[in-house]
C-alpha cells in the first residue's frame, strides 16, 4: 500500500448505535491456522478466516513456500500442507505488507526448514524490530544472510538444516516471539522450551495441539507459563473454525458504550482469557457488557456480548494486564476520554514498536480533539471529562487501530472528526466502515 493515495474519512455524532453484528475472524488465529496448516500433512479446511490484507500476505507466503492454498468460499480456505521441515525454496521475496505477526511467525517457520527466504514489508513494517526474533532463531541454527540496519527488514534468512532445540526466556512479553521459537522448534529433535514471565496469547499452543503436536503449558511464577514442545511431530490436518476477533469487536463495543442510547449485540466474540483484558478494564470502569451466550467454537471460548451505553469512570490499569489487551490501548484511551476522572494505563513500552509508535499516536489523537493526556515513562494518563470537543484531524500513520479508534471517537465527540487515511483499516478489519454504518454510524 506504499505510496497509495490517502483516503480520508470523517466521523460525526448521530443517533444511538443499535443492532447485531459479527466482526471478522481473529487475526492471530488466522495467521497461525494458515502457517500451521501449511506444515501439516494433508488438507485442512479453515472456516471464518479473516480476509484482511495482513492475512492474505501470509496466505501468499505459504503458497510461495510450497503449500497449496485456495479460497473456496466466503472465509473458507483449503490448505494442502507440505509437512514439518518441508517448505520449498520460494521463487521471490516474501512480502508481508503491514503485518508484524505474519512476518515474525513466518520467519520462525522458515528457520526450521532448509530453505533461504527474503522477507520484506511496507514502510511501517520496515521500521519495526526483527532482532528480537532473529536472536533465538540463530541459536537454533538459522543463519541471517542479510539484514537492514539495526535488525530491520528486508532480511534474508537461511533456515537450519539440523535445527537445535533451545530453552528460551523471551526478554519481552510477545506472543509473536514465543510463536516464532515454537514454530522453529517443530523441526528440531527433542524439546523446545519457552518460559514466559508474563503469559501471552496462546493460540499457537492451542493450534499445535489441535494438529497433533505434543505440547505442555504449565503456570510459571505469578503470571507466566512454561511451554514445552516435543519436536519433529507429524502434524495432521484438522478443520479449523476461526472465532470473531475480540480486538476488532472492541471498536463497535466502545462506540456503543460512549454513544448515548446505544445497545448492540456482538456475536460469537472470542473470550480466550489471554485476550480479555479490555473487557475486565471496561467492567471496572462501569461498562454494561453482558456475555449472553457462552459456548465453545473450534477449541476457543466465545460469547455473544450485549453492550449498552454506560457512564464510565477513570481507573488504574495494572501493567501485568498489558499482554491480554496489548492491541486495545488506543480504543481504551478513547473510552477513558469519555469517562469521569483519570485513567492511568501502566507499562505500555511495547506500544512504541507496533504499526506506529502507538503510545505517541494515541496521545496525539486525543490531544488533537481536546483531551488532556500525558505520557509518563511508559504510562498513558488520560483526564476524562465526560465528552471531548473533537473537531480535530488525526494522522493515522499507517496504523489501522489508530484509524478505527479515531473514527469511533468522532461518533460521540461534540464536533466532527477527520482521519487523513482510512486505507489501512483493510489490513485487519475489512468491511469496518460498512459494518459500523449498518449499526447507525455516520461516516462520510
Ligand atoms: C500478536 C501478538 C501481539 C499483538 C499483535 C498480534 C500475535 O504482538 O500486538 O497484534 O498474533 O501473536 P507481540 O507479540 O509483539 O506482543
Amino acid at each position: 500500500m506504499n505510496g497509495a493515495e490517502l483516503i480520508p474519512l470523517t466521523a460525526r455524532q448521530g443517533g444511538p448505535l443499535q443492532g447485531r453484528a459479527r466482526v471478522p475472524g481473529d487475526k492471530s488465529i488466522s495467521h497461525r491456522a494458515l502457517i500451521l496448516a501449511a506444515l501439516t500433512v494433508g488438507e485442512t479446511t479453515i472456516n471464518g478466516l479473516l480476509e484482511g490484507e495482513d492475512v492474505l500476505h501470509t496466505a501468499d507466503a505459504m503458497r510461495a513456500l510450497g503449500a497449496r492454498v485456495e479460497r473456496t468460499g466466503d472465509g473458507v480456505w483449503r490448505v494442502h500442507g507440505v509437512g514439518v521441515g518441508g517448505f520449498a525454496q520460494p521463487p521471490g521475496v516474501l512480502d508481508f505488507g503491514n503485518s508484524g505477526t505474519g512476518v515474525r511467525l513466518a520467519i520462525g517457520a522458515v528457520a526450521g526448514s532448509p530453505v533461504t527466504a527474503t522477507f520484506n514489508g511496507d514502510d511501517s513494517l520496515r521500521s519495526r524490530p526483527m532482532r528480537r526474533v532473529l536472536d533465538p532463531l540463530e541459536k537454533m541454527g538459522a543463519r541471517v544472510v542479510e539484514v537492514a540496519d539495526d535488525g530491520r527488514l528486508p532480511l534474508t534468512l537461511q533456515g537450519a538444516i539440523d535445527p537445535i532445540p533451545i530453552v528460551y526466556e523471551p526478554p519481552v512479553a510477545s506472543a509473536q516471539l514465543k510463536s516464532a521459537v515454537l514454530l522453529a522448534g517443530l523441526a528440531a529433535p527433542g524439546e523446545t522450551t519457552v518460559i514466559e514471565a508474563e503469559a501471552t496469547r496462546d493460540h499457537t499452543e492451542r493450534l499445535l495441539k489441535h494438529f497433533g503436536a505434543k505440547l505442555t503449558s504449565k503456570p510459571h511464577g505469578d503470571h507466566g507459563r512454561r511451554i514445552v514442545l516435543q519436536g519433529q511431530p507429524e502434524l495432521e490436518s484438522a478443520p479449523v473454525i476461526v472465532p470473531a476477533d475480540p480486538s476488532s469487536a472492541a471498536f463497535p463495543l466502545i462506540a456503543a458504550l460512549i454513544t448515548p442510547g446505544s445497545e448492540l449485540i456482538l456475536e460469537a466474540v472470542m473470550t480466550n482469557p489471554l485476550r480479555t483484558g479490555l473487557l475486565t478494564t471496561l467492567r471496572e470502569m462501569g461498562a454494561s457488557i453482558e456475555a449472553v451466550e457462552t459456548r465453545d467454537d473450534g477449541g476457543e471460548e466465545v460469547a455473544d456480548l450485549r453492550v449498552r451505553a454506560s457512564a464510565l469512570k477513570g481507573v488504574d490499569v495494572p501493567p501485568e494486564r498489558a499482554p491480554s489487551m496489548i492491541d486495545e490501548y488506543p480504543i481504551l484511551a478513547v473510552a477513558a476520554s469519555f469517562a469521569e476522572g483519570v485513567t492511568r494505563m501502566r507499562g505500555l513500552k511495547e506500544l512504541r514498536v507496533k504499526e506506529s509508535d502507538r503510545l505517541a499516536a494515541t496521545a496525539e489523537m486525543l490531544r488533537a480533539n481536546g483531551v488532556a493526556v500525558e505520557i509518563e515513562n511508559d504510562d498513558l494518563i488520560v483526564q476524562g471529562k465526560g465528552r471531548p470537543a473533537g473537531g480535530g484531524e488525526v494522522k493515522t500513520q499507517m496504523d489501522h487501530r489508530i484509524a478505527m479508534s479515531a473514527l469511533v471517537m468522532g461518533l460521540a465527540c461534540e464536533n466532527a472528526m477527520r482521519i487523513d487515511d482510512s486505507a489501512f483499516i483493510a489490513t485487519s478489519f475489512p468491511g469496518f466502515v460498512e459494518l459500523m454504518r449498518s449499526l447507525g454510524a455516520d461516516f462520510s
